[in-house]
């Protein structure tokens, strides 16, 4: 047996077991369904168990921040692990956890100071609305259980944080769910009613003053929280409308509502700063984040609260009755940590605000191509929305959708060496998030493939 012939037939046992054993997250399964198995990173860029690399175009699932294959984040989990693999933070600390609250909260906006780690980001969402309920039976308000997000958003896959999300298909399995979630619009500016099609600011106050007339059609008094992401990742890339966030700073002001930025996507530099808030400007109650927080190299999600939320519970006997095992484990936090220490040395978060126009720039020459309705985003997430005829903005209907994303577009971009998303949980959208140390190297080669990728989808259709 050759070299080849013998990772061939390695790779073909795996599949076959990935076949017969393996359950994928949000996954079709099938006789004819086999998943690419990924065995090897580097920088950008990965390898499959065939040799054959590809962009990574996504970082992941929006996580690996600084790269693969950072020999020193696989030192500092080693070296923590090897110290002290494992201690809950039930009523116990570790250095490691200290350390990290310490920084986060020091990065952190206003007086949002108290940190609560889970192990991901559906956790930290499940745990921000716990806190909003018990935060407000604890101070006089009880009745104040209900959660507002806006359609299309997704908050994750615990009953609650379900609840939360906006997407109905992926909680008809499940209902009923946890009562008490409710829409508002989202921020979709492409597809805005007309009276607000050309006046970006005026759709923004149209959007928020929509959260306002929710808490009102619910009753002040029953609302605890409003959950919005900076930048709203499902539905494709909807960036807040200049004013928005103002205005709904505001309104929860006014209601004495929680405003919660779920950056599960949006923190560690997605957007060009640790906290997403801080680019358009406003100071949440509660940060939700995850993903970026260790770029990957060990699961962990942290909720960020504000001193005022945190007060009640600070009297030596209420307890905020909520916890996970692997909360803050130490050898994540201590991943953390180093990943943080790359940031900060490697200049990561100035490195996106300088680089985002190029990657823009290079992104908006696709729309060249007729099937290019929308390129949006902030940062170093873009979403590109598909349309059937871009004067009218007509999109695609299900059948046509299904065919052209999963049919067509997935495998294609997948087989020109591009991993990326073709979705469409709101509109079909080509989703784009790649390491953020990408440059105009890696623009262009992302630039390049889906430009022929597209140009031969616009001619199939
Ligand atoms: C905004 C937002 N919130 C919550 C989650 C859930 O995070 P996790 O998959 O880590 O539970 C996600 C996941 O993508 C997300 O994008």
């Amino acid at each position: 047996m050759t070299t080849t012939d013998v990772a061939q037939s390695l790779s073909t046992d795996l599949a076959a077991k990935a076949k017969r054993h393996l359950w994928g997250h949000f996954a079709r399964h099938g006789a004819d369904i086999t998943p690419p198995i990924i065995t090897r990173g580097e920088g950008v860029t990965i390898y499959d168990d065939q040799g054959k690399s590809y962009i990574d175009g996504l970082s992941g699932l929006f996580v690996v921040q600084v790269g693969h294959g950072r020999e020193e984040l696989a030192a500092a989990a080693a070296r923590q692990a090897e110290q002290l693999a494992f201690f809950p933070l039930w009523s116990y600390a570790t250095p490691v956890a200290i350390e990290l609250a310490e920084r986060l909260a020091n990065y952190a906006p206003g007086d949002l100071n108290r940190v609560f780690f889970t192990t991901g980001g559906g956790e930290a969402v499940e745990s921000a609305w716990k806190l909003a309920k018990q935060y407000f039976k604890l101070t006089g308000k009880p009745g104040k259980h209900k959660v507002v997000s806006r359609s299309i958003a997704y908050h994750g896959t615990p009953q609650g944080a379900l609840a939360i999300t906006g997407i109905p298909a992926f909680k008809a399995p499940f209902e009923p769910l946890t009562p008490g979630g409710f829409r508002a619009p989202n921020t979709n500016f492409y597809r805005a009613p007309e009276a607000y099609a050309h006046d970006e600011k005026a759709f923004g106050r149209y959007c928020a003053d929509r959260i306002a007339e929710a808490i009102e059609f619910e009753g002040p008094d029953t609302v605890c929280a409003v959950f919005l992401e900076p930048v709203q990742n499902a539905g494709g890339c909807f960036p807040p409308p200049p004013g928005y966030f103002e205005r709904v700073r505001e309104i929860c002001d006014e209601y004495d509502v929680l405003l919660v930025s779920d950056e599960v996507i949006c923190a560690y530099g997605r957007i060009g700063s640790m906290f997403a808030c801080d680019d358009f400007g406003y100071v949440p109650d509660i940060i939700t984040s995850a993903k970026g927080l260790t770029s990957g190299y060990s699961p962990l999600g942290a909720m960020i609260a504000s001193d005022r939320l945190f007060e009640p519970f600070n009297d030596g006997k209420t307890v905020f009755g909520h916890g996970y095992t692997f909360g803050g484990h130490a050898v994540s936090s201590a991943v953390a940590l180093a990943n943080l220490d790359i940031f900060e040395r490697e200049g990561i978060n100035a490195h996106v605000k300088e680089q985002a126009p190029v990657f823009k720039a290079t992104l908006e020459k696709l729309y060249d191509l007729p099937i290019v309705g929308d390129v949006r985003g902030e940062g170093f997430f873009y979403g590109i929305e598909l349309v059937k005829d871009k004067a009218t903005k007509e999109t695609f209907n299900d059948e046509e959708s299904e065919r052209l994303l999963r049919g067509f577009l997935t495998p294609a971009l997948w087989e020109a060496g591009l991993y990326c998303r073709a979705d469409d949980r709101g509109d079909p959208v080509v989703q784009l998030a790649p390491p953020l140390i990408s440059g105009q190297k890696e623009f262009d080669a992302i630039y390049d493939i889906l430009h022929g990728v597209l140009s031969e989808a616009g001619r199939l259709l």
